[in-house]
């Protein structure tokens, strides 16, 4: 993919080493012919807001959604498994009903036959802003059965006699009924229910209880069962559901297995007494859970797709990783999907993806912040998806980067924010913004970057608009800015142009 920048001599010992290296192995992994190349990767997908993941492979090319938590939902697009480490997210949509517009959780998407035909419904979980507890969940409709979109909003699903808190939801098909699975309170338990639909968007009927937190490995940090998936194999039924408080390490999966009754009764759910895939100190994973499936592209294996932390303090916030694995089947028919796998572990692809891991040491990558020589701890940061530059900026991880290859040319730079996945820095007129890649070379050219001399000391750094030359990311009127390069530019305004890239 990226060759070294083509910045004159004096600037190659200003890139930060890792950033060569990196393009020197994004060249190298272009140089592999796909035969060479080792068919392997390493988790995780995501360096950072990989919860809550679903991932589906469909016509060529594998589609995964995780948690935003803000007022958007995405959508990452690639050609093999691993290549969703460096797909950009897409946004497929944002919000502004004030009674659905945020904290966007737990997004799944079902290709569904519906009453407009063929459709990918894409379920989440939203709420309203600035609390967690109106929460409930919506389902948007695709155009066509284009997983990226567009999508229209569809509806709030909930049951009339029961209209509560509730999150998570999912599709069970038995025979050809729909049922809709999700996690509600009932006093200090997080419950799993299960309801009919006469749509893919409607219920039908009423809640009905399927499973409760009971045994100790349900009740880590809270008493909860929720992010109830379904799993098909032969002629057996069951839902994988998340156990404990998501906070703790000893989140986990714990599994239903249907015996053929009325799917409407819980006793035609069996729980397992035992969890079914749990946290691995030896391997470094705490707390994996709120899980998918997926088949490998010939339709032959079996994948789990889940997040998980690096350590047992990693906590339910967007630190959770994407990670996947294929499981195998026990003698009785039971999914038997062993331990979750360390980072460090060569995963072999699916079978039929001849895909390379384009970032084998995504964990590598550098955080980058960029100092500017016009305040004494002043740094670029992001808030919301406006920039400026602040003294002391909190929380930290606003003024945090990944330098990665330019989009729209690898010799140059994109930045990207570590807490907005997806979320690169563009100029858009004058003004300078984070925002979701839409996959146009428009996006492209505005979001990359040429790395230049300081305009104010030779030893730091400027940025370039890849597609304005003359033009930096400067201040104007005390809003970070496009500013042009004259003669007539201040010292100040020099200053406000020169970064200190630090790592
Ligand atoms: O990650 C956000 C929410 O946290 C998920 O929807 C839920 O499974 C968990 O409680």
């Amino acid at each position: 993919m990226g060759k070294t920048l083509m910045i004159d001599k004096k600037l190659l010992r200003k890139i930060p080493i890792f950033l060569l290296v990196f393009l020197l192995v994004f060249s190298a992994s272009s140089l592999f012919s796909q035969e060479s190349a080792p068919k392997t990767f390493r988790n995780p997908l995501n360096p950072y807001g990989g919860a809550d993941p679903w991932l589906q492979y469909y016509e060529g090319n594998y589609y995964l959604a995780t948690t935003t938590g803000r007022s958007e939902l995405i959508m990452s697009k690639s050609p093999t498994l691993a290549g969703l480490k460096t797909a950009v997210p897409v946004q497929i949509y944002a919000e502004t009903d004030p009674s659905r517009c945020c904290n966007m959780w737990a997004p799944e998407f079902h290709l569904l036959e519906g009453p407009n035909g063929l459709r990918w419904y894409y379920y989440y979980s939203a709420g309203t802003s600035g609390t967690l507890d109106n929460q409930h969940t919506h389902v948007l409709e695709s155009a066509g059965t284009d997983p990226m979109g567009p999508y229209t909003y569809k509806a709030r699903i909930f049951d009339p006699s029961n209209d509560v808190w509730a999150i998570d939801g999912s599709i069970l098909k038995i025979e050809d009924m729909l049922y809709f699975l999700f996690s509600s309170w009932v006093g200090n338990k997080q419950n799993l229910f299960i309801a009919p639909m006469s749509d893919p968007w409607t219920l039908s009927g009423s809640r009905v209880l399927l499973a409760e937190p009971e045994y100790d490995w349900e009740m880590s940090g809270a008493n909860v069962t929720e992010g109830p998936v379904a799993l098909y194999h032969d002629d057996q039924i069951f839902i994988i559901y998340s156990a404990s408080y998501c906070v703790t390490p000893d989140y986990k999966l714990g599994m239903l297995t249907y015996n053929g009754g009325d799917p409407l009764q819980r006793s035609s759910w069996e729980k397992h007494p035992e969890p079914v895939f749990q946290r691995s100190d030896e391997n470094g994973v705490f707390g994996p859970g709120h899980n998918g499936f997926f088949m490998s592209p010939d339709g032959t294996e079996y994948w789990i797709v889940y997040h998980a932390n690096d350590d047992d303090s990693g906590g339910c916030d967007d630190r959770r990783t994407t990670r996947v694995q294929k499981f195998s089947w026990n003698d009785d028919g039971t999914p038997n999907f062993g331990i979750p796998v360390s980072r460090e572990a060569e995963i072999a692809a699916p079978s039929g993806d001849d895909g390379v891991d384009p970032v084998p040491e995504f964990d590598k990558l550098e955080i980058s912040r960029f100092r500017s020589m016009s305040y004494s701890e002043g740094y670029l940061r992001h808030t919301d998806v406006y920039v400026r530059v602040d003294n002391g900026v909190t929380p930290v991880a606003d003024s945090q980067f990944y330098v990665l290859p330019g989009l729209a040319d690898p010799e140059a730079i994109s930045i990207r924010a570590v807490n907005l996945p997806g979320y690169f820095l563009r100029h858009e007129g004058s003004a300078i913004i984070f925002a979701p890649s839409d996959g146009s070379e428009q996006f492209a050219a505005d979001a990359t970057w040429w790395v230049r001399p300081g305009l104010a000391d030779s030893e730091w750094i400027s940025l370039e608009a890849y597609n304005q030359p003359g033009f930096f990311i400067g201040q104007m009127f005390g809003t970070t800015a496009l500013v042009e390069l004259t003669d007539a530019m201040s010292d100040r305004m020099r200053e406000d142009a020169t970064f200190l890239e630090e790592r």
